[in-house]
Formats: C-alpha cells, structure tokens, sequence
C-alpha cells in the first residue's frame, strides 16, 4: 500500500470513528464544506452541504455506543484524488442485543493544504 492509500484509509478510519462518536467537529474537520452525498437518509437525493449532515449528530442518540469497521478496503489514487471503496461493518446494541450491520460505502477525498478533505460519499442501505 503506498504512503497516500495509507492516508486515505487513515483519514476514513478517522471520520467513521468521529461518525461512531457524535464528534461533530472532528467529522466538519475532515469534510470539505461543498461535500456532495448519496445515502439512503437523503431518499434518492443529491445532498450537498453539511447541514444534512450535522442534523443527525445533534440528535439525542448520537454517540450511542457502537463502532465501524472498514472491511475489504480498495483505495485508488488519481493525482490529489482519492477514491475509497469499502464494506462498512457497524456494531451497535439493541433492545435485542448487539446487531452487525453492513452498506457499501465510496469515498472521495481530494488532497489540499491542510491534508485530505472528503468531497463525495455514497452509500448502500444497509
Ligand atoms: N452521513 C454522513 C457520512 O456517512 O459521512
């Protein structure tokens, strides 16, 4: 794996762990602020912006004890362009007991000054 695959697994590892934790700010860090999304949340819409985004870490639950793998990871970089492809696993409690639940995920980050910033995601239902 080259030193920049190495970054950009990283960089995701990092903001799965902030999604996992309700750490607004860590997540906002890594984002670009024009980030574009498709995830199962926006129903089928484009969502650009992170206001979408910060909706569901103001919420009461965010936080809840839980936490992300990133499984099968495939990382191609394209100049200052990362494309990050993965299976994301996530633990979480129920009133059941604890559940696996796993979505596809893509990533784009794009190199800048202050490091890799992410621009794009897309997601499966899980
Ligand atoms: N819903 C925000 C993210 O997965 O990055």
């Amino acid at each position: 794996m080259s030193t920049a695959q190495q970054e950009l697994l990283e960089v995701s590892q990092q903001l799965l762990k902030a999604i996992d934790a309700g750490d607004w700010n860590a997540y906002a860090a890594l984002c670009d602020e024009r980030i574009t999304c498709f995830e199962p949340e926006a129903e089928g819409h484009l969502v650009v912006g992170l206001a979408f985004h910060k909706f569901y870490f103001d919420l009461p639950g965010s936080g809840q004890r839980r936490l992300s793998s990133i499984s099968s990871p495939h990382i191609d970089v394209q100049g200052d362009v990362g494309v990050v492809c993965y299976v994301r696993l996530v633990q979480k409690e129920t009133e059941c007991g604890p559940v696996t639940v796993a979505s596809n995920e893509t990533r784009i980050w794009r190199r800048t000054a202050d490091g890799w910033k992410h621009t794009h995601l897309h997601r499966s239902p899980c």
